[in-house]
């Protein structure tokens, strides 16, 4: 494992061949802050350029994988300076990773917490984890693919009832519709993770980013496909981003939008 974490909000360790990314903002349940996601980016990019790494970890702690995107962050933006600095645009960079990467979730994968698992190849649940996409009540909608992944991974009643009316549902209930691959007990999930981190990345390493590129080919364009109409006029980049939809499509500021019925 590596000596020194040159990271504030995450840590790195390698477990032969699989690289380990935690999410280490307990405090704010790893609300996905820019500043948290710019370091797992960097993060997933040195594990991707790493040749003795051939699969990644995604975790969090026993209470949280990510309680979504930082809302205390987000909250006074106004649209000009969630468009100027192209705020959530970083998101997106997960989708250019070449190796596989598993989502191990323990706790709340809640908004941007479940777009980040669900950004991921594979995911592994512990018992207790809650999944949801809960944007609906702040007035905003799942900005970082939500609404297109979550109706490709459970289908469209389900993914419509999730998202339109916020409800949380259990790790489950998730592995009941396909969303997760493995339920686990809670102190459980990271071990598995990275033992199938270890087996992917013992094999062959281009059949290996070549299927996993095969499969996510599909699903990249369903998401692009996906972005509510109005957006590629305005912002033409590949994720929607929850607030700049909502500012854009109606003019308001983020509190005047939870507040209208
Ligand atoms: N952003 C910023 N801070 C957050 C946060 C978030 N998403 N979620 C939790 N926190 C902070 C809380 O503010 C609190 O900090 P303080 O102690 O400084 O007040 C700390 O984490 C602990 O949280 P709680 O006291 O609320 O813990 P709880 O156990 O009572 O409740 C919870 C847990 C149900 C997950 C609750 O924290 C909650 O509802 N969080 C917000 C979930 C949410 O709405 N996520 C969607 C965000 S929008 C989004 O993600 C947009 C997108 O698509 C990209």
């Amino acid at each position: 494992s590596e000596s020194v974490n040159p990271y504030k909000e995450i840590l790195i360790e390698s477990h032969e061949k699989v690289g380990l990314l935690t999410l280490n903002r307990p405090k704010a349940l790893n609300a996905l802050s820019s500043s948290l996601f710019h370091e797992i980016n960097d993060a997933l990019e040195r594990y991707d350029n790493d040749p003795d790494i051939g699969a990644i970890v995604i975790t969090g702690n026993e209470r949280a994988f990510a309680a979504g995107a930082d809302i205390k962050e987000m909250q006074d933006k106004t649209f000009a300076e969630v468009y100027k600095a192209n705020f959530l645009g970083h998101w997106g960079r997960i989708i250019d990773i070449r190796k596989p990467i598993i989502a191990a979730v323990n706790g709340f994968a809640l908004g941007g917490g479940c777009e980040l698992a669900m950004s991921c190849d594979i995911i592994y649940a512990g018992e207790k984890a809650t999944f949801g996409q809960p944007e609906i009540k702040l007035g905003i909608l799942p900005g970082a693919g939500g609404t297109q992944r979550l109706t490709r991974a459970i289908g469209k009643s389900k993914a419509m009832e999730i998202i339109l009316s916020g409800k949380n549902f259990t790790a489950e209930e998730a592995e009941k519709w396909g969303l997760v691959s493995k339920v686990l007990p809670v102190d459980k999930v990271l071990e598995e993770a990275i033992k199938l981190g270890q087996q992917i990345a013992n094999l062959s390493q281009p059949a290996v980013q070549a299927v996993k590129e095969s499969i996510n080919n599909g699903i990249i364009r369903i998401i692009a496909e996906g972005r509510m109409s109005f957006r590629e006029k305005v912002i033409p980049e590949h994720f929607c981003v929850g607030k700049t939809d909502c500012f854009t499509r109606f003019d308001f500021e983020y509190h005047h939008i939870s507040s209208v019925r």
